[in-house]
């Protein structure tokens, strides 16, 4: 063990998640955490296994990677998928890993991992990358530019944790992998299924499996503000209206030949404020965060056979329960006069102030029954909403097929 590498110390491991406002205070970009037992082993059943994932890790559009561990004075190795199959029995047993990403896109149950995470901002979250680890297996020390919860589920990793945000990574040179030059300088646990770590953006850590294992990294990466202004700038685009020319009012001699002198720039500069301030970039807002973070697979069809909603509810009065699949994004923000936008798949739904209590309700429950309607509202109101989500393909009943 290296001199400044000790293990973990207590109050670094929690029993359970902590309460989502001590989340934020405490935890959430500052200090990384472990939770022994945070999830149920029976969820690890619905997940993606080591097979099915070698299964992705043949697809032409979905990432994957397989990373060897440096041998002792050796290199660190990185090939990117697709493979092929005969690939994977050339590995032998030890030191290699498999890592595929927007693993809850092309496995849905994936995703029902999500469900643990309501606490989180799902807002932000990007993807489920997994990783399938023979013993040895490791992507090495480094950091990532995201927050990232590590779920372990079958086998067991030993995880070292930097205790601080790392100043100037040094990583080696010539790699196809973002891996460290020095060891990582932090605490030590070894982890076993259901345990979950949570690593703030920049915080160093390298794990290595102890004894085959899957992890879930479930990952939360905002957008950079030139992603953030050209997609809006498009919105406003298509919107047309509010979309000015700026005008030149007010001008003076200042702004005479090729000078827009400080007042000019001053009402361009509010102009952009302006649009930005206003209710329009707050629509657009619900939209962007609610389209998958990843498009590869088209599952924005709306059902082929549409439902009314006198069928609907009688179906829900027959006690089947609608759910949500936790791959699909919700997203809502709030206009200045307190209206809700809720969007689904990058889309703005038709809402009144009727459906809030029951837009409240999908923000944090997956699941919804004829007893949550009955307390939620106006029936009818709710209704119309509902039926409307169920048509788009973002309400399903259970065990129904997801028709993606
Ligand atoms: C892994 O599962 O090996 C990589 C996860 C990470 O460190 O981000
Ligand atoms: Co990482």
């Amino acid at each position: 063990m290296n001199s400044s590498t000790r293990v973990l110390e207590n109050h670094m491991i929690l029993d359970k998640f902590p309460p989502a406002d001590e989340f934020y205070k405490t935890y959430w970009g500052q200090k990384p955490f472990v939770v022994r037992g945070a999830i149920d082993p029976a969820l690890f059943e619905e997940l993606i296994d080591g097979d099915s994932l070698a299964g992705l890790a043949l697809e032409e559009e979905i990432k994957s990677r397989i990373v060897m561990t440096a041998p002792e004075g050796g290199k660190w190795t990185c090939e990117h998928g697709p493979f092929e199959e005969d690939r994977f029995e050339t590995l032998g047993e030890e030191n290699w890993s498999l890592l595929v990403q927007n693993v809850e896109q092309y496995h849905t149950d994936t995703a029902k991992l999500l469900q643990e995470f309501h606490f989180s901002p799902r807002w932000l979250m990007d993807d489920i990358m997994v990783s399938y680890s023979t013993a040895g297996g490791s992507v090495g020390p480094h950091t990532d530019s995201y927050h990232v919860f590590l779920v372990q589920g079958m086998g067991r990793r030993k995880w070292t944790i930097g205790q601080a945000p790392a100043q100037n990574e040094d990583y080696i040179e010539g790699l196809d992998l973002k891996v460290l030059k020095g060891s990582v300088q932090g605490e030590e646990i070894e982890v076993g299924i259901g345990d979950v770590i949570y690593i703030p953006p920049h915080f160093a850590h390298e794990g290595i499996t102890t004894q085959e294992a899957m992890t879930f990294s479930v990952g939360f990466l905002g957008p950079k503000l030139s992603e953030l202004l050209a997609q809006y700038g498009h919105y406003l685009e298509q919107m047309d209206q509010g979309n000015k020319h700026y005008d030149g009012a007010g001008l003076d001699v200042e702004s005479a030949g090729f000078t827009p002198a400080p007042g000019a720039r001053e009402r361009i500069q509010n102009d952009l404020i302006n649009a930005l301030r206003s209710d329009d970039f707050s629509i657009w807002l619900a939209e962007y965060f609610s389209m998958p973070s990843h498009d590869d697979i088209d599952n924005i069809d709306t059902r082929g056979e549409k439902i009314s909603n006198q069928d609907l509810l009688e179906r829900l009065q027959e006690g089947k329960n609608l759910y949500r699949p936790e791959h699909i994004k919700l997203s809502m923000t709030t206009s200045q006069d307190g209206t809700i936008n809720l969007a689904a798949f990058g889309a703005i739904l038709p809402t009144s102030p009727a459906h809030d209590q029951l837009i409240h309700f999908l923000n944090q429950n997956t699941a919804l029954s004829i007893q949550d309607i009955e307390t939620l509202g106006d029936q009818d109101a709710l209704m119309t909403l509902i039926t409307h989500l169920y048509n788009q393909n973002i309400l399903f009943f259970e065990n129904e097929a997801l028709d993606l």
